[in-house]
């Protein structure tokens, strides 16, 4: 067994399950007429109702002593001091930096990093501003109509969930496009699309080594020379965000068309920096910053309030009480709002790509399970497909509903549905109902929940929202002891790619794989070889 099974905190927790297998949530909310009021709380306007959970005062207690018996309070302080907590590329953690806008000096390896992020977002208004307001032109003369950002992973599903979450925000003489996929389609379309005299490519890509971004890329560049545009002026049609000055040089984008970020931003906690300008071309420089700001509100709760209170810290033990207590392997995010569409595609990356580990910082493997798998849809659309294994399925989902008190629509009436559905799923799960004699239509209940109410989507909270995501995750894998920060599972999948991408474009037949993939590799090359002679 690993110390931390064996360790005091872990083995209360697990008596301390046993001692609830009696009772349930609707139980402990009928011996408790205050319950709400204790397992609710709000921090950077986001109110947390945690109260639908199977958990008690000792719960929060026994929890709180794991975090701190991990170190979450010392790991916390090391990662807003810049220390090196990415330990597996010798990197500091340092988003919380790119939102810090009070003055506040953070170092990294001595250098203050506050002017050198005030400075690319200061070139990020001098850009936006320009374009948004027509001074920056394309090779014609025509304003810029549509911005097409082509990124992946990190360097895509941020700026784009946010573009979508701030729809209501976004200037409408712009349309936005996001193409990430090495699908050609992905491309195909967006270019059917768009007139290359009025489009601006944002290039993002923290390494700008990523092959399907450099395709991608190489695709757009080609099809706007193709227009009949000379190679002088792809300037005003191509910028890049990166931390590889080299490469976006040899690619051919002008480095004053660069926008700087660096090592110590993760991809998937990017949106903060340049990867954010995508964002700040939609909405403004202004509502980027007002996101800021509101991750900001959230990181000062993250570092200052006591773990019992304070939000992140609750929404990572409460995950860590049903992954490794109960066995759920999975947690729903249910957005009741349109505009959050993309936020659980987002979170997926987040979450999933920095706790899908299972080797300790110390180099063993674990014996406890670590990140779930994230997933979900918006409501009430999943209500009408997925719920009902939510609700009377075999497997224990713990699900997080996020609901915005204030629409920005007029249609109230729909606000009011919208709502009272979300509120009542929490309530259903929880509550069951047994129908005598009819176990097939008999609900169980004692599903947990969290309910996350928003007064209103806006930059500023949505920024709050991001953040105190982004810090349960910190929190968990401080306490199943990984490196949060790497994502070293991605890479041989790359290599083997380039690989096999080498023999799919030769003619002959391949024997390099085993039997399957050679089949594979094959049967394309076959049916490529027989198109192409059919239309020879
Ligand atoms: O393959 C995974 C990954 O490295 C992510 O972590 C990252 O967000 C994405 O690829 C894109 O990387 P880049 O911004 O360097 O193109």
């Amino acid at each position: 067994m690993s110390n931390l099974t064996q360790s005091p905190a872990w083995q209360a927790l697990a008596a301390h399950r046993d001692s609830l297998a009696s009772t349930s949530i609707r139980e402990l909310f009928a011996q408790d007429r205050e319950r709400v009021e204790r397992f609710s709380r709000e921090a950077a306007g986001v109110y947390v109702d945690y109260s639908k959970n199977l958990i008690n005062d000792d719960t929060v207690a026994l929890l709180a002593a794991l975090a701190r018996q991990a170190g979450v309070e010392e790991q916390r302080r090391a990662m807003f001091a810049g220390e090196r907590i990415n330990v597996t590329e010798d990197r500091s953690v340092l988003h919380v930096a790119l939102r810090e806008r009070m003055g506040t000096s953070i170092l990294v390896d001595g250098e203050d990093v506050a002017p050198i992020v005030s400075a690319v977002l200061a070139k990020m208004r001098r850009f936006t501003d320009a374009v948004r307001e027509g001074a920056w032109l394309g090779h014609t003369g025509r304003a810029i109509t549509d911005v097409v950002n082509i990124g992946i992973g990190g360097s895509d599903l941020g700026p784009r969930m946010v573009c979508e979450a701030l729809k209501p925000y976004g200037r409408k003489a712009l349309t936005m496009h996001f193409v990430s996929n090495v699908d050609g389609a992905e491309m195909a379309e967006v270019l059917q699309a768009v007139d290359p005299e009025t489009t601006l490519f944002v290039i993002a890509s923290k390494t700008f080594t990523t092959r399907e971004t450099l395709l991608n890329a190489h695709t757009a560049r080609a099809w706007f020379l193709r227009s009949g545009a000379a190679e002088a002026v792809i300037a005003k049609h191509f910028v890049a965000v990166s931390t590889n000055g080299e490469a976006v040089a040899a690619f051919g984008i002008d480095p004053g068309n660069m926008f700087e970020f660096w090592d110590w931003v993760g991809g998937r906690y990017s949106l903060w920096s340049a990867i954010g300008l995508p964002i700040a071309l939609y909405v403004g420089m202004d509502a980027f910053e007002a996101l800021l700001a509101g991750a900001h509100a959230m990181d000062r709760h993250f570092a200052e309030a006591p773990l019992e209170q304070n939000l992140p810290v609750l929404l990572a033990l409460i995950g860590i009480w049903y992954t490794n207590f109960f066995g759920a392997a999975s947690h729903l995010i249910a957005p009741y709002d349109r505009y959050l569409h993309r936020l659980p595609a987002y979170l997926q990356q987040l979450d999933m790509e920095s706790n899908g580990k299972s080797v300790t910082l110390s180099g063993e493997r674990v014996d406890y399970a670590t990140g779930p798998v994230i997933w979900g849809e918006p409501g009430t659309n999943g209500q009408h497909a997925f719920f009902q294994l939510l609700h009377q399925g075999s497997a224990l989902i713990p699900a997080d509903f996020i609901a915005c008190m204030q629409p920005h629509h007029v249609l109230d009436a729909h606000h009011e549905v919208l709502l009272a559905n979300c509120f009542a799923q929490t309530e259903a799960l929880m509550n069951g109902s047994h129908a005598k004699d009819a176990p097939h239509r008999s609900f169980d209940g004692n599903r947990p929940t969290n309910t996350i109410c928003l007064d209103k989507l806006d930059p500023a909270s949505l920024g709050a929202l991001l953040a105190l995501y982004e810090h349960k995750v910190f929190v968990q894998g401080v306490i199943w002891n990984i490196n949060s920060f790497d994502q070293w599972g991605v890479e041989l999948g790359k290599r083997l790619a380039v690989a096999i991408e080498g023999e799919i474009t030769q003619p002959d037949t391949t024997g390099a794989h085993d039997g399957s993939t050679n089949v594979l590799i094959d049967r394309f090359k076959a049916r490529r070889n027989a198109r192409a002679e059919s239309t020879n």
